[in-house]
């Protein structure tokens, strides 16, 4: 997939109206009150919307929030699905739900950090989102509302595409910085190039320049750590990086299946049967590649999933039963730091243990304290790994943090991303 794509910078966007595609999916605090608790997401379109608002352009700016469902027929399908009584499926119920994922937040936020009005339209592609973005005037943001209140966005609905696009007239222009949704081949997201000239913003630029440019061109060698719980989410990035690296690390959960299937004790520990032989397969193959596998040595292990749960120290493979590994041991800490200390390129995709418990974060710590003292370019895939770092207060050491989740695996996984194959080529 060619990803050199012509950016806003590439095209006149004086005067026009620009269909601005943005990840505005940012969490929210549980108890429903609206608070955005990590606005990383907003802050970082930034740079494109204040670029274009130079310019001159009228903004139209649009994201999708949640997973909003958009008919209640198909709210009570999924309700059923989970197993709910049906007497207690309401449409109050899923209206509450929809007005959770409402826009206001964000439009406030982002209002804040541009220090400018931010004009908020109650649909996506109906009356008033019409009516607003007709008279919207150059420099001047407005937002439409989440882009799956339409049921065609997930379903990459033409009719929708057409309609969104419509919006911004018909010397209109489609800009995407919405990495984290790239993966999505939705309305908004890859449907809606159709119809305009299609460029990226500077976040997705950012965003292909670094992961692109380490998994195309790495500065060597190129050391990937990968963690996160299930060897069956992370495969397509193995087998991917088992062709560019030099080194793979595994840890996390997934670290027992590899050990199962080589024969170890793993107790009570994650383990995914079905993918030990997978395991197995992933070692050979790195083994006739000459690419370095490095598996953990020794393993932190806890009688109980807690974060006050009793714990030791036992060496890889051989967990009693009533225990369960919950983060590498120490040996292995300095193993991997050891192989993250001469790298050229880090590659970071899940963390190494259950690192919300502090008792279980010291393998997760450590490996973020080795890459912020590296000389290495360091990037961070986004999810868990990215929110770790930030959350161990790594975060400005580090080269690159994605801010897509799904989006930066399937990257990683070597997958065409239709919402930039979709963009205009240089
Ligand atoms: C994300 O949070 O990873 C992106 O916003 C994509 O969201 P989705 O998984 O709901 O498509």
């Amino acid at each position: 997939m060619n990803y050199n794509k012509k950016t806003v910078k590439d095209i006149d966007v004086k005067g026009k109206k620009v269909l601005l595609r943005c990840d505005f999916n940012v969490p929210m605090a549980k108890d429903g009150s609206g608070v955005i608790t990590d606005d990383k997401r907003i802050r970082a379109a930034l740079p494109t919307i204040q670029y274009l608002l130079e310019q001159g352009a009228a903004v139209i700016a649009c994201s999708h929030m949640g997973k909003p469902v958009a008919t209640f027929e198909s709210y009570k399908k999924k309700q059923l699905e989970k197993g709910k009584d049906e007497a207690s499926i309401t449409e109050e119920k899923w209206k509450k739900s929809l007005a959770e994922l409402r826009m206001e937040p964000v439009a406030a936020r982002l209002g804040e950090l541009l220090n400018q009005a931010v004009i908020l339209a109650d649909d996506v592609v109906g009356p008033d989102a019409q009516a607003k973005a007709a008279a919207l005037k150059g420099g001047e943001i407005m937002l439409l509302q989440n882009t799956r209140f339409e049921k065609g966005e997930t379903k990459n609905d033409p009719e929708l595409a057409k309609k969104m696009a419509e919006l911004a007239g018909a010397d209109g222009v489609y800009v995407s910085d919405a990495f984290g949704a790239v993966h999505r081949a939705h309305a908004s997201t890859a449907g809606v190039a159709a119809h305009l000239p299609a460029v990226s913003g500077f976040l997705i630029q950012k965003e292909l320049d670094f992961i692109g440019g380490a998994l195309a061109n790495p500065k060597r060698p190129l050391v990937a750590i990968l963690g996160g719980s299930k060897v069956s989410s992370k495969i397509g990035v193995i087998n991917n990086l088992l062709e560019i690296a030099d080194t793979i690390i595994i840890g996390g959960g997934m670290a027992y299946t590899f050990s199962a299937a080589q024969g170890g004790q793993v107790g009570d520990s994650l383990l995914e049967e079905d993918w030990k032989d997978y395991a197995n397969d992933m070692v050979k193959k790195a083994a006739d590649k000459g690419v370095k596998l490095l598996l953990p040595v020794d393993t932190v292990i806890a009688d109980k999933f807690a974060p006050d749960a009793d714990s030791k120290v036992v060496k890889a493979g051989e967990i009693p039963n009533g225990w369960q590994g919950l983060d590498i041991g120490p040996d292995t800490v300095k193993l991997y730091c050891g192989a993250v200390a001469d790298a050229g390129t880090v590659i970071w995709n899940g963390p190494m243990g259950v690192f919300e418990f502090e008792k279980f974060a010291a393998g997760t710590k450590a490996v973020a304290e080795a890459l912020s003292k590296t000389t290495a370019i360091t990037i961070i895939g986004g999810g868990d790994s990215a929110a770790a770092v930030q959350q161990l207060g790594y975060a400005d050491k580090m080269s690159h943090i994605s801010t897509g989740g799904g989006a930066s695996l399937e990257f990683m996984e070597g997958k065409e991303l239709p919402g930039v194959a979709c963009l205009l080529d240089k």
